[in-house]
């Protein structure tokens, strides 16, 4: 029998890794194949426990490359597109290289789909900064798109040309828009790793503004089910909105990560605001739940607790990171 070959991009990403180690853990017979870059975000220790796996190949390349593209996309049965710059800070100080890799990339893989395999699945990984920010109630997935900063601009775009590649080329592709995740393996310049990490060091948790912008919080692996599902049983065409409904003040996260670590609320620190910073993004994700299925199976509390834990017991993963950057306290006035 023929095994599913899925190709997934920045897989040595913090989601992607996620979602590799998921499929494995979950299937013991679908061969994975992962493209990555290798920027500085991705880190290759993170799935170096498959790298003997037959069901599993890294190849080192870049989706702003048509024909690395192209070579890998032959006989795949779905794509998997996490492969984007994704830091609304550096977005801020370098936007050109977000245009590059988030839209150019994601056209890159639709065009070589339709040249040459045009019966593959793509599940393209958007996120619900593409909306923009809403005060009241929830995005449905038909609100029309209003990003804010450079990085959403460049993922609505790529959604628009996933709109654009169904319609008018019938490519089968879904696309998914994703609250904010949290857990292991996300790179510390992200808000949840930053803040526990700092807060091991007895360094100041710096906070943006008056600290009062809401997210909605997912467990990473509630995120990866959610794909997972869509590779089933997704629409062609459709785009699916993905939350957990956990919306928390970024100041009230903050202050519950302190407690459960034991630290003072003396650490934080607030800073100037990142300049077209959204205040609230929240999500109505009836659709997926009640067309696929899905719900979030992760207790908030408990899986921040774990999140704590991973990153104190991996310390050896976070202290390879050393670009002194990342303890600049408003870095989108840094050159990157
Ligand atoms: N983290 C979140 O909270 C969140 C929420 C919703 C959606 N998303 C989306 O999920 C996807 C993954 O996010 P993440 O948090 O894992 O990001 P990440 O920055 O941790 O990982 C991105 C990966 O893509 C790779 N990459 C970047 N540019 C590339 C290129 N041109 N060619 C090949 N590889 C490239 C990087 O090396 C890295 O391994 C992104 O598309 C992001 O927009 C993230």
């Amino acid at each position: 029998m023929n095994r599913m070959k899925i190709l997934v991009t920045g897989g040595l990403g913090f989601i992607g890794t996620n979602f590799i180690r998921f499929i494995f853990e979950n299937y013991r017979d679908i061969r994975v194949v992962n493209l990555d870059n290798i920027s500085y975000g991705a880190n290759p220790a993170n799935l170096k426990d498959y790298e003997n796996d037959s069901r599993y190949r890294f190849v080192k390349g870049d989706i702003r490359n048509y024909k690395q593209v192209c070579k890998l996309i032959n006989d795949a049965d779905v794509v998997v597109n996490f492969a984007a710059e994704t830091h609304v800070d550096r977005s801020i100080a370098n936007p050109r290289i977000f245009l590059e890799s988030n839209t150019i990339g994601l056209y890159n893989i639709l065009e070589a789909v339709r040249q040459y395999n045009p019966k593959a699945r793509v599940i393209h990984i958007s996120t619900d900064e593409v909306y923009g920010d809403i005060l009241e109630g929830s995005f449905t997935e038909d609100y029309p798109l209003k990003p804010s900063s450079p990085y959403s601009a460049s993922k609505a775009a790529a959604d628009i040309f996933c709109h654009a590649y169904h319609r008018t080329y019938n490519i089968d592709i879904i696309v998914t828009r994703c609250t904010n995740n949290f857990g292991p393996y996300q790179f510390p310049e992200k808000l949840i790793p930053k803040t526990i990490i700092r807060a091991n060091m007895n360094l100041k948790v710096p906070i943006y503004g008056t600290g009062q912008n809401v997210r909605d919080w997912i467990y990473v692996l509630d995120h990866c089910e959610a794909i997972d599902m869509l590779i089933y049983k997704g629409r062609p065409g459709e785009v699916y909105n993905i939350s957990s409904g956990n919306e928390l003040e970024n100041i009230k996260l903050v202050k519950m990560i302190l407690s459960l670590m034991g630290k003072d609320e003396s650490l934080i620190e607030f800073v100037e605001d990142r300049p077209g910073h959204d205040l609230r993004y929240s999500l109505d994700s009836s659709k997926i739940r009640e067309e696929i299925g899905w719900k979030p199976k992760y207790s908030f509390r408990k899986a921040i607790e774990e999140t704590i834990n991973w990153y104190l017991s991996n310390r050896a993963w976070w202290e390879l990171i050393t670009d002194k950057r990342l303890l600049n306290p408003t870095p989108w006035k840094l050159k990157w």
